[in-house]
Formats: C-alpha cells, sequence, structure tokens
C-alpha cells in the first residue's frame, strides 16, 4: 500500500474499544458518549480485517483503545494473530496500554508474542496521577508494569508533557525509566475531544522541554525508529533512551507509515484529520475479501498529507473525535 505521496503504509493501529476505565483530562470528559456496543466488530471480524491488512503488507500491528486490555477475551484474538508472526508475515504485534490490567495479563501477553509494550503513565506522584486519570489506581499500574517486566516484555513509558502539571518531573521519569530499563517518551498535547480543560493551559512545546533537559543531562540525537512517530536521544549519565513526538513544533507527517481502525470498523487515514471510510460493510458483505480490499485500495488513495492541528485559547478542538476512538 502506497498512498498518494509515496509513503508505504506497513504500521496498522487497532482500537479494539473506545472505552477506558481512566478518564485522563487531557483525553476525556468525566462524562463519556462511548460508540454503541451493537456496533462494535466481534473479535472474529478485527481479525478478519487485521489479516487483510497484513495480506497487504502491514508489517507492524498496535493494538489500542480506550484501553485494549478491557475488551472482552482480548487475549484469544492476540492469541490468533500471533500466527502472523509465527510465518513471518507480521514483524511486530504490540499494544499500547494504560497499564490497570496488566499485572493479570502480563503472562498471556507474552505467551501471545509480545516482546514490546507502550504504557502511558504521565506522572510517579499518587495525588498526581489521581488528579490526572481520575479514575485511575496508582499502584496497579505499578504492580502491572512490574508484572509485563518480569514476563520478559520491553516497556516504554508514554508521558504526555502537561504544563504546570507534570513539567517538574522529567528529571525523575527518566532516572526512574532508565534505572529498569524501560524507554520513556514525552508527548505534545493534541487537540482532539472537547475536555472540560483548556488546552491553550495544558500545552508545553517539547522543543523547550529539551533545553531544559539539555541543562542537565547529555542528550545525543540517535537513529534508534521502532516505526513509530517518536525521535529518540540517548542520555549519556543513564545510557537510556528518551523519546520526543512532537506533532506541534515539529511535525512528522512527511514519514508517516500509518492508517487506524476503529472498533467499528472505521479506517481513519490521519489521526488529525476526520476523513475515514467504513469497512465494516465491505467486510460484511461476503466471506470474500475483494470488496473489502478495494475499498481499502480506494481509501489509501485519499491519505492526506498530514494534519493541522492547532492549539490556540478559545479554540474548538480541531478535531473533535477524541484520541480514544482511534486509539491516538
Ligand atoms: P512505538 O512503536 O514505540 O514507536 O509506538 P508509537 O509511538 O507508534 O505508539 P504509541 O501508542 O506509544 O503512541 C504514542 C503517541 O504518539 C500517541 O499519543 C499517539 O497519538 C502519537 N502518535 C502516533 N502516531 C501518530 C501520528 O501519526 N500522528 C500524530 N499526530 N500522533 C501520533
Ligand atoms: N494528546 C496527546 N496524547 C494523548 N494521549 C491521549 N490523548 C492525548 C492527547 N489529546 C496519549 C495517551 C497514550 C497515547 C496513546 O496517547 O496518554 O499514551
Ligand atoms: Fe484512558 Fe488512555 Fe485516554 Fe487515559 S489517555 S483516558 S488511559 S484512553
Amino acid at each position: 500500500m502506497v498512498d498518494p505521496f509515496g509513503r508505504q503504509i506497513t504500521y496498522l493501529r487497532v482500537s479494539v474499544t473506545d472505552r477506558c476505565d481512566f478518564r485522563c483530562v487531557y483525553c476525556m470528559a468525566e462524562n463519556m458518549t462511548f460508540l454503541p456496543r451493537k456496533d462494535l466488530l466481534s473479535l472474529e471480524e478485527i481479525d478478519r480485517l487485521i489479516t487483510a491488512f497484513i495480506d497487504k503488507g502491514v508489517r507492524k500491528v498496535r493494538l489500542t483503545g480506550g484501553e485494549p486490555l478491557v475488551r472482552k477475551n482480548i487475549i484469544s484474538l492476540l492469541r490468533s494473530l500471533s500466527r502472523h508472526i509465527g510465518t513471518g508475515a507480521l514483524e511486530e504485534l504490540t499494544m499500547t496500554t494504560n497499564g490497570s490490567q496488566l499485572a493479570r495479563f502480563a503472562d498471556d501477553l507474552a505467551a501471545c508474542g509480545i516482546k514490546r509494550i507502550n504504557v502511558s503513565l504521565d506522572t510517579l506522584d499518587r495525588d498526581r496521577f489521581k488528579a490526572i486519570t481520575r479514575w485511575g489506581d496508582f499502584d496497579k499500574v505499578m504492580e502491572g508494569i512490574a508484572a509485563a517486566s518480569a514476563a520478559g516484555i520491553k516497556i516504554k513509558i508514554n508521558a504526555v508533557a502537561l504544563a504546570g502539571v507534570n513539567e517538574d518531573e522529567y528529571d525523575r521519569l527518566i532516572q526512574w525509566c532508565h534505572e529498569r530499563g524501560h524507554d520513556l517518551t514525552l508527548i505534545e498535547t493534541m487537540p482532539m475531544g472537547d475536555i472540560e480543560g483548556d488546552r491553550t493551559d495544558q500545552y508545553l512545546p517539547l522543543s523547550k522541554v529539551r533545553e531544559r533537559l539539555e541543562e542537565r543531562w547529555t542528550l545525543t540525537d540517535i537513529p534508534y525508529r521502532t516505526g513509530g512517530p517518536s525521535r529518540y536521544v540517548e542520555i549519556a549519565e543513564t545510557g537510556g533512551r528518551l523519546g520526543f513526538i512532537t506533532p506541534m513544533t515539529h511535525n512528522f507527517c512527511e514519514s508517516c507509515n500509518r492508517v487506524r481502525i476503529t472498533c467499528t470498523g472505521r479506517l481513519y487515514l490521519c489521526l488529525g484529520q476526520e476523513d475515514s471510510a467504513d469497512l465494516r460493510a465491505p467486510l460484511r458483505e461476503s466471506e470474500g475479501n475483494e470488496r473489502l480490499n478495494a475499498a481499502i485500495d480506494e481509501a489509501i488513495t485519499r491519505k492526506p498529507k498530514g494534519h493541522d492541528f492547532v492549539i490556540g485559547r478559545d479554540k474548538r478542538p480541531s478535531v473533535p473525535r477524541y484520541m480514544s476512538t482511534t486509539g491516538g
């Protein structure tokens, strides 16, 4: 699959549920309306859809949400998908999770061939954690991360940079992650979905953060790539890796290799654009994949050049859709 800008699509992000057991302040409103359950694809349908993308050249699949581990029987889907690792068709099967259910599922994930996961953790302070996630349980996440590590799964911690909320904590997060052998990635907040707060107050450009970090640490750019948008540095003092995801200050759309599907079978061509294509109807129309493949091919011709996220006071979110619908 090659889009009109010559970008090869090899990375599929699949939101298996838009529901979540947390209510992070930058991600969701406290009262959310979720997609109707009757519209959800079954796990078998998700499997068929992902397999069709793998047949078309996808080499990396990431399950996201909402929180992917709150979807019932999610391990059966992963177990089934792991056959594509066995055949060599799939290079990486992975997940982005809030960590709340990891203690329960870590061994299952490792048994499904998952070698690396990303865990969202914006703070190491228990009270702040509560303030950010509203519904989260800090100790459970700590247990989850430890269990995944003990199961042999590599961990990358994702922290959204939030002005006045966690901006004094990056040194500590770096130390904590690198002592445990985890990568850490900092992320700029993106204006998706209506939240209670004002994103202008939350927004912290990572260019500024990097300057501050350079006063204390020795950062060296490294060519390490995972297929995601993060650009990495190595920190001489810890020997660990730190990534920056900078959609606002240093756009990475030029090398975009990914598309997203929602739990209702909608294909989104860009995180920051509303254009999408329904894959559920062609999927259900017949057991063969002819119509489905045609719908995917047609959609890829519409992949936009990039997002046009803007954060500004009194502005509506650039994209009304919540991040949790398409899993970031
Ligand atoms: P790695 O495989 O470890 O590189 O992970 P990843 O960065 O691809 O995935 P992850 O789920 O950890 O995403 C981290 C952040 O990057 C999330 O906040 C995503 O929304 C953001 N992100 C991923 N892809 C894109 C993209 O195409 N555009 C934008 N604007 N943000 C993205
Ligand atoms: N901007 C940036 N990152 C976000 N995430 C959720 N909502 C937003 C937002 N509006 C992050 C989560 C998780 C990743 C998948 O996306 O913290 O790490
Ligand atoms: Fe849930 Fe992740 Fe959104 Fe937090 S960022 S509410 S953990 S989907």
